[in-house]
Formats: structure tokens, sequence, C-alpha cells
């Protein structure tokens, strides 16, 4: 199996690399003035900037995995045949092998799945609870005519909290929502690893619970897998009872709770895509109905056939203990490192990346004036990298038409897998806490131009007061 995390003799530890690297693609980092230009062209929004002035790509793990051999290979053998693709059946059957589930409907992305899942069961009036939102499942209850309500445990919210498994359910409170609106919940819903809490996983234990309390009220459960594979990891080390666990018989037991799983194969498998599986005939043959206007037959649903393949072993390869913890291992080697240097960050270190609390970082920054857009530009400025918002931006807006603030205001820097080496991220680190020494001088962002949806992709914003310029002459000033 490998040793995976090596203390050095100086006693650092960092996450070793059971892979090898074949294929690399250059980058560049350009210089500060044009990093300044490069930003208030893109209104300092970090979706605006193009990818040849960006020097390490932080943004997302979203679909920019690096891919096995082995994944390339299946890919070249693709039966790229319109209906009953040979690689449908080889995805559908390492699925079912996987997570124990006869049906699966292959999606173009995540939200795709999550669309087709929630208007084949919300309706309007319906309440959903879940452990924590993520960006597009909020909106897809919403067009539905329904509501999240978000039930993780007090910890979650609070960023400096160790708690092991921030991902987990208030059950108490959980158990209050069943029995005050069951006629209104068409399901829970269970994210892995979830993204917004800074990717904190839940326990087996916590599923467990849930799924007690939900077969009291006949409720089924569903699951976003996306996180799945760092989720089984975290499982495996923090949870006393399932540590060293065989790895697919707790992807089975976690199976076994849940009536439906989805996923964006982007995140999990690092491939592209997605997928839905559950055991209900029924239900199958309505999601079908549903998918077919956008996504297509059912034996691609918007897939190419070679990302089916290259998604059918990516699975394969979750079920590998030693690679799936290279990305976990890597985010917990840089958020130690932060955090050592006193820099607010989510702990303890989760899945998918590193998690500043730009709410206490910029804490003279009002929250209108987006605090966790004006870190990520400012971290752009000050190293080339391009992170995240997960603040008020990324929030949606509620009935009133004003935008509703979410608990927490993150950057996060997503580790796509196998990506970086730790020299990038060593310099992520060293470049955040230069910065976090001039927070000073960071201002806030005022909006340029507003849409009334998705304000994280399109919103362009301005620098108050000229900040943006005068953090780069100090910068430069220090050389
Ligand atoms: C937890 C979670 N669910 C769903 C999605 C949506 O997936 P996609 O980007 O493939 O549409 C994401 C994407 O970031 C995610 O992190």
């Amino acid at each position: 199996m490998g040793i995976a995390v090596y203390r050095l003799l100086t006693g650092e530890e960092i996450p070793l690399e059971f892979h090898r690297v074949r294929v690399v693609q250059r980058t560049r980092l350009i210089p500060a003035g044009d990093r300044l230009s490069a930003m208030r062209r893109a209104g300092h929004n970090t979706f605006h900037l193009p990818s040849r002035d960006v020097f390490l790509d932080m943004l997302t793990d979203s679909g920019v995995n690096a891919v096995s051999d082995r994944q390339l290979a299946a890919m070249h053998g693709a039966d790229e045949a319109y209906a009953g693709s040979e690689s449908f059946v080889r995805l559908q059957g390492t699925a079912e092998e996987i997570f124990a589930m006869p049906f699966l409907l292959p999606v173009c992305q995540g939200r795709a799945a999550e669309d087709i899942i929630c208007r084949a069961l919300v309706r309007p009036g319906s309440v959903v609870p879940m452990n924590y939102h993520f960006t597009t499942i909020q909106p897809a209850i919403a067009a539905c005519g329904g509501e999240i309500a978000q039930i993780p445990v007090d910890e979650a919210l609070d960023t400096g909290n160790p708690h092991p498994f921030k991902g987990n359910f208030h059950i108490p409170r959980l158990a209050r929502t069943l029995g005050r609106e069951r006629e209104r919940i068409p399901f829970i819903r269970v994210e892995a690893c979830a993204n917004l809490l800074g990717g904190q996983p839940f326990s087996l234990q916590n599923l467990r619970q849930v799924r007690l309390l939900a077969d009291g009220h006949g409720i089924p459960v569903l699951l976003d897998a996306s996180l799945l594979a760092e989720n089984l990891h975290l499982i495996r080390e923090r949870e006393p009872e399932c540590r060293g666990m065989d790895i697919r018989a707790l992807v089975r037991e976690i199976a076994s709770l849940c009536s439906v799983i989805y996923f964006s194969g982007r995140k999990l498998g690092c491939a592209r895509g997605g997928a839905i599986l559950c055991s209900d005939a029924d239900l199958f043959e309505r999601m079908k109905d549903l998918a077919a206007p956008y996504g297509g037959f059912f034996t691609y649903g918007g897939m190419a056939p070679r990302d089916m393949e290259s998604l059918a072993v990516g699975l394969e390869e979750a079920m590998d203990p030693t690679a799936i913890r290279h990305s976990p291992d890597c985010v917990a080697y840089m958020v130690r490192a932060l955090a050592e240097n006193g820099i607010p960050v989510v702990i303890p270190p989760g899945a998918l990346g590193c998690y500043l609390d730009a709410g206490k970082i910029l804490a003279h920054v009002p929250r209108e004036r987006c605090p966790a857009a004006a870190l990520a530009s400012a971290l752009y400025l000050t190293s080339g990298i391009r992170a995240m918002e997960r603040g008020i931006l990324s929030s949606a807006r509620g009935k009133d038409g004003q935008p509703i603030p979410p608990p927490l205001e993150l950057v996060r820097l997503a580790l796509p897998r196998r990506t970086f080496t730790l020299s990038q991220v060593r310099y992520a680190v060293d470049r955040i806490v230069r910065l976090h020494g001039m927070r000073d001088l960071i201002g806030g962002l005022r909006f340029a131009g507003e849409r009334e949806r998705l304000r994280l992709f399109w919103g362009k914003m301005l620098a108050e007061d000229g900040w943006d310029g005068n953090l780069l002459s100090a910068l430069e000033a220090e050389g």
C-alpha cells in the first residue's frame, strides 16, 4: 500500500505521490502590472480571467484532474454508438458492481443530475433537508417551487472548530424537521464532503442515523457522491469503527443506506459527465423521460462514450485507498502550513482544497462589499493564483430578490487531483502568508454590473478607492 505520508528528518510530513507524471502542460506567471490589468478587465471576478494569464489555476477541481494512463487507454477503446454503446454497458456494470444499484442514467454533468432528480421529485411547497447546500442544488430545487432546509451540526459553521465530521446532520434538529414537515419532504439530501462547508465529510454512523429517521417517515435518502472518494478516505481515517475498513464494503454499506446516488464525474472518477444511480425501476423510467429532451438517449445522456470509458476506470480507481488519499493528504499539508502561520483557514482539512476564512481575514470589509471576492482578487494580484469566491457572491437570491447571505464567507483554493507539485503548493502558502501581512490594504468591491441570476459567474466589480493599485505598489516596494 505504501507510506503515503512521509516524515522527513526535519520532522516535516509530506504527502508522497504514488504515481509518475508523464505529460505536463506549460504555465506562466505574468508580471504583476499585467495581473492588475487582467484583474481589472475581469471585473475582480476570477471567472473572467483568461486561463493564459493564470499561473496556478486553483479555481476548481471540476473536470481538471489529471487522468490516469488506464483512463486514457480506455478512452481509445470507446464504442461511439448513439444507442446501446458498449461503453455504457461497461460503465453501468462497473457502477453496479461498486454501488450495487442496477439502474444508471449518464448525465452531462452533476447539475444535470440535480435538475432531473428535482423535476422528478420536487413540487411547489416542497422542503428538502440537507447537511448543507451547494451552488447548483439550491436553484434546481427553487426552479421546481421548493426550498431547502440546511441542518448541519453546530460545529460546521465555526471554521476554527476541529470537529472531524462537520458534514454530519444535526440529528435532533433533523428529527424535528421531519416530524413537522413530513408531507412536504420529497427526500433528504446528503452531500459527501460538503463542499461549501470546506469539503467536510459525514460519518458512517451519522448516515445510519439519518436513514433510521428517514425510514420512520418513509422518506428516501439521496446522496450527492461527487466528493465520495475523499469522504471514504476520511471515514477510514477518522471514524474508529471504520479504521482500515475494506473500501468496497464501506461503499456498499453507504449505498445500502441511500435510495438514489448521483455525482459529478468531473470530480468522482476524475473524468467528465456524471450519473444517477437507483434501484427503483419506476423512478428510473421517469428520470429517463426527463433526461431525453436535453441529454438524449439514456445510454449516453449527453456524455461522449469515451468519457463513459474514462469514468468507468476512474470509478474503479476510486476504490484504491492509496490513490484516493493523495488529494486529502495534499489538502492537509496545505491547511497545516497555513494554520501554523496563523492564517484563518477551515479546519480540520477536508476534501478538494483549502478554504480561507475571508470573513475573518478581511473583518474590516463589510459583507455587501464581498470580502471573499476581494481576497480572491488580491491573491491573484499577489501570486498569479486563481481561487474561487465561496461567499455572498456565490449565494442565491431570496424571494425578495436580495442575496441570501450564507453563514460562511470563504475563498477556496482547489487542488485538482494529481495536478500540482508540492513546490507549487508551498509557493501558494508563502504568497498567502505574505498577503495576510498586508490584509489592511485590501478593501471592498462595488458592483459595476449585476445580474439577477448567478452573480458568481457574471458579476463585475470595481475596487473601492483603488486599493488594488495600492496593494500592488506596496508589494513592489517590498521587492
Ligand atoms: C458537491 C457538488 N455537487 C454537485 C456539483 C455540480 O457538478 P457539475 O459541476 O459537474 O455540474 C458540484 C460541482 O462543483 C459539487 O461540488
